[in-house]
């Protein structure tokens, strides 16, 4: 079996940037990704490669190269299905928001779509890759569907996570710490992971390149959000005490860090993780947990989420006590409203959660993020249906300039680590603050010492304020 044509469905964070890598590393391969969404394959073919729909450093450099040439963008899905030998399914899983396992069990409608175009159209054996994160068992539902809706055609289906981290996912994808490909034990099985594996081997290392069993290779891929978003919440709880004993947080991070068995990294308290995957992966994992009555087990991995939450609130508590507890009719400069740096993605950002405790206290909000539209801003905002739309954009203002954001501004929020916030002129913005300029700086990517010497009242997480 030699995979010579692939199609992706879907084509966004993940389908996006790993079919980008997979057509640059493998010129004799053809690579067709494929979305039903029009105006976003057509973004991915603007003449202009830096209007790809998604941000991500390195990326249109990657997309210039191979497009055009073995890379492909359609919304033709029939067509690119039944051309592929290996069709990998990247489509969107969010949590169900109705139902049974409403807010925890991830909605697996579109994959089900998916999987039942795929039968309807296939006239050859093909290999079905599940690159989204999936519930443990998803593959067993997939090729259910593919079986017995199908007209006799032979499909093997592979779990192959995706572990790519938004904002470094081209270099995660040229160099990962592992593949991992998922298989049926049987020869056929093997068969076909033996093709993706030297689909791979292109560029990856074969010591690299990990295979298990279906089961295995889908709960490891929760199992490593859950174990890394733990540490986060773990960090972030030791914020608080920190804040109340006196000891900084980054010390603590630094000092358990170094520690081999611990490891310096994802140690960073910060105002919550956010991201299409932590949240998202963890609930699966509580309700996948729930589902087998294992109480212990998913009372256990939900406190993650639990301590994300109260990271949030604890944050946005913190600037309305700070400034005399009311920040009604105050400006507040929101900087970054991505999850994270480097990525215009703003699914489930700790950003969205702030801003909604602090419209609920009738602030009024100055946003600005390089990379973020104020579309985006609002949309996120009216998702939570906290209330109206025009409510929410009556709320806040969005600026293309973080200058012009704070001006005015009672206190200025930094929620997302942009490495230009750590460039600019805080004099300068301190200036042209209301007094006392107050600064949480939810991210501490700041020095405390030089902000409190312009004359900020600054406060980070985990580290006793000067107040
Ligand atoms: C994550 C996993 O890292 C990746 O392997 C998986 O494929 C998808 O989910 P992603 O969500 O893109 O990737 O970004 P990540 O770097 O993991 O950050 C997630 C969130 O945690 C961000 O909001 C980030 O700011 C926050 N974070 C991360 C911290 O607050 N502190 C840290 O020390 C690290
Ligand atoms: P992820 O971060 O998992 O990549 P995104 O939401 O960025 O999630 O991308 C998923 C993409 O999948 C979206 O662009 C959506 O339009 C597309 N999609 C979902 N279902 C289908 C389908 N049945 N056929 C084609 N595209 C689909």
């Amino acid at each position: 079996m030699n995979i010579t044509k692939i199609c992706c469905i879907g084509a966004g964070y993940v389908g996006g940037p790993t079919m980008a890598v997979i057509a640059q590393k493998c010129p004799h391969i053809q690579v067709t990704v494929v979305d039903m969404n029009v105006e976003r394959i057509q973004a991915w073919n603007d003449a202009d490669v830096h209007n790809i729909p998604i941000y991500e450093p390195g990326l249109a450099a990657v997309v210039a190269e191979a497009r055009g040439r073995n890379l492909f963008f359609s919304t033709d899905v029939d067509q690119a299905i039944e051309e592929a030998d290996a069709i990998f399914i990247s489509v969107n899983t969010p949590t169900k928001t109705y139902g049974k396992g409403k807010n925890m069990a991830a909605d697996l409608k579109y994959i089900e779509l998916c999987a039942r175009q795929i039968a309807r159209v296939a006239k050859n054996d093909k290999i079905v890759i599940e690159k989204s994160t999936l519930p443990v068992r998803t593959a067993e539902a997939i090729k259910s569907i593919l079986d017995s809706t199908g007209n006799g055609v032979q499909f093997q289906i592979l779990s192959n996570p995706e572990f790519l981290a938004e904002g470094t996912a081209v270099t995660d994808l040229l160099q990962p710490d592992r593949i991992l490909i998922g298989g049926e034990t049987s020869e056929a099985g093997e068969k076909a992971i033996a093709a993706l594996v030297a689909v791979y081997a292109n560029w990856v290392p074969q010591d690299k390149i990990l295979t298990t069993n279906v089961w295995s290779s889908e709960l490891s891929k929760l199992t490593a959000n859950a174990f890394l978003a733990q540490r986060i919440s773990s960090i972030n709880a030791l914020s608080e005490l920190c804040e109340k004993t006196g000891a900084d947080v980054t010390e603590v991070s630094r000092a358990i860090g170094m520690d081999s068995r611990i490891g310096a990294k994802f140690l960073k308290a910060s105002v919550g993780f956010g991201g299409s995957c932590f949240q998202k992966d963890i609930l699966n994992l509580v309700y996948i947990a729930k589902s087998y009555g294992l109480t212990e087990v998913a009372d256990y991995w939900e406190q993650v989420i639990i301590m994300n939450d109260h990271q949030k609130r604890r944050f946005a508590n913190k600037i309305v006590q700070t400034l005399y507890n009311t920040v009604a009719g105050k400006k507040i400069a929101f900087l970054g409203w991505a999850f994270k740096k480097d990525t215009n993605d703003t699914r489930e950002s700790a950003a969205i959660y702030v801003a909604d405790d602090l419209i609920n206290e009738q602030a009024e909000l100055a946003v600005y993020d390089p990379k973020v539209s104020e579309t985006k801003v609002l949309q996120d905002l009216n998702y939570l249906q906290s209330r109206t739309a025009d409510e929410n954009q009556a709320a806040i203002s969005y600026f293309d300039s973080a200058y012009q954001a704070c001006q005015g501004a009672h206190a200025v929020a930094i929620l997302t680590e942009w490495d230009e916030f750590t460039d600019y002129d805080w004099q300068k913005i301190y200036d042209g603050m209301q007094k006392p300029a107050f600064l949480f700086d939810g991210r501490n990517i700041l020095n405390a010492a030089a902000m409190e010497a312009i004359g900020f009242v600054y406060s980070g997480i985990g580290v006793v304020s000067s107040e």
